[in-house]
């Protein structure tokens, strides 16, 4: 939907430049930094204690190299967002008269304006985001939808697939892996963003009844109008996934995808908890989140990860990524709960077995972390 003129284009290259100047050759040497110097003055070899973590951290910021590294991290991807938002400015009046729901469509936008957001997301702007989801400049508003679907398009240079599918295909191949017994009439997704994971399960069950709800109208919007030009049928709501609108049982499986890390310990309990009453009985949940976990962090993982909770507005970032999900799943009152790693795929239909434990995962875009369980029948 979105279009880039010639100059938006060398902009938007520029800044991806950039991103793999820093994430390459600047990542490269504040890692040797980290791993030749620092951690042997230390005595730091993994990443035991809370204590570990903040020596580290607060020793590689006396480090020049180390500063610079954290400094255009921050750079460029200030300089993403002001470049895609000027792009999606010049045809916002464009993209919001397209994604304006028609008597004819196929499926569904409803939405809130008096939902309340939750504090972990009034209190910051993810991503660094200006606005970070929610923010509204005009009628009708898709903009910072539409600013996310387009950054996407930028940095990750396909690796989540050419429309982001990765993540949604990837979650049903693990759900489809473990619980084959159980194809889904009617599937929510939680924290569904511009849409990009449910439209893989609005392809791959074109029977299925598709339901997807943010607290994010500009990217509802977008997503809606995205859903009906790709003739796909979604019923998108605005609902905070922590107090869900649905009547108890209605859904065969629920899903998220990289929605856990955005909440908090405790909302990860309440949605869990509404998981359970809005699954019928035998449903699965299933949650897909970033492949990084402490179990398996060197330190430099960790210092690139935790970038993200320290720099880039995800304070739940790192909580994430030691959390019990299983364990919570289980505290739910769900069975058969399971966690670990799922290899990528671009076909969540493909069968190919690739649910690996935590300990064989990899801090990369090869797998994703995933947890699911079953609600037991009686
Ligand atoms: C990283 S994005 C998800 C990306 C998307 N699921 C995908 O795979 O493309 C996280 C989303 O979760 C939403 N979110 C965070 N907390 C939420 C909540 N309590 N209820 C509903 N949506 C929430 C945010 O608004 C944001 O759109």
């Amino acid at each position: 939907m979105i279009s880039v003129n010639h100059d938006e284009r060398a902009q938007q290259q520029f800044v991806l430049a950039l991103n793999q100047y820093v994430q390459g050759t600047l990542a490269e040497g504040s890692r040797r930094i980290c791993e030749q110097r620092v951690q042997p003055e230390l005595e730091i070899g993994t990443l035991r204690t809370n204590a570990d973590r903040q020596r580290l951290r607060q020793r590689m910021e006396q480090e020049e190299l180390h500063r610079f590294w954290l400094n255009l991290m921050q750079t460029w991807q200030d300089q993403l967002w002001t470049c895609v938002g000027e792009c999606v400015d010049r045809q916002l009046g464009d993209l919001t008269a397209q994604c304006l729901p028609r008597n004819n469509d196929l499926g569904s936008l409803t939405l809130n304006p008096k939902l309340e957001l939750p504090a972990y997301q009034a209190a910051v702007d993810n991503h660094s985001l200006p606005g970070g989801y929610h923010t509204e400049v005009c009628a009708d508003d898709v903009r910072q939808g539409a600013i996310y679907a387009q950054s996407a398009n930028v940095y990750l240079l396909g690796r989540t697939g050419v429309r982001h599918d990765y993540r949604g295909q990837t979650l049903m191949a693990h759900v489809l892996e473990r619980f084959p017994d159980r194809e889904p009439a009617k599937l929510l997704d939680l924290g569904c963003l511009v849409g990009a994971s449910t439209f893989a399960y609005g392809e791959q069950f074109p029977q299925a009844e598709i339901h997807a709800v943010d607290t994010s109208a500009p990217a509802l919007r977008f997503a809606h109008g995205q859903a009906e030009a790709r003739g796909l049928r979604v019923h998108f709501a605005q609902q905070d996934a922590e107090h869900l609108d649905y009547a108890d049982q209605s859904f065969d499986w629920v899903v998220s995808h990289a929605l856990l890390h955005e909440t908090s310990r405790a909302a990860v309990q309440q949605i869990f908890r509404e998981c359970f009453r809005v699954l019928k009985p035998g449903g699965i949940m299933a949650h897909i989140e970033i492949p990084a976990r402490t179990e398996i962090m060197s330190c430099w993982e960790y210092l690139r990860s935790s970038y993200e909770a320290f720099y880039n507005q995800e304070p739940f970032w790192n909580g994430l990524t030691e959390i019990d999900l299983a364990g919570l799943a289980r505290e739910a009152g769900f069975a058969d709960a399971a966690q670990g790693f799922q290899q990528t795929t671009a076909d969540g239909r493909a069968g190919k077995p690739g649910f690996i434990n935590i300990a064989d995962g990899k801090m990369d875009l090869s797998n994703w972390f995933v947890m699911s369980a079953r609600r037991p029948v009686s």
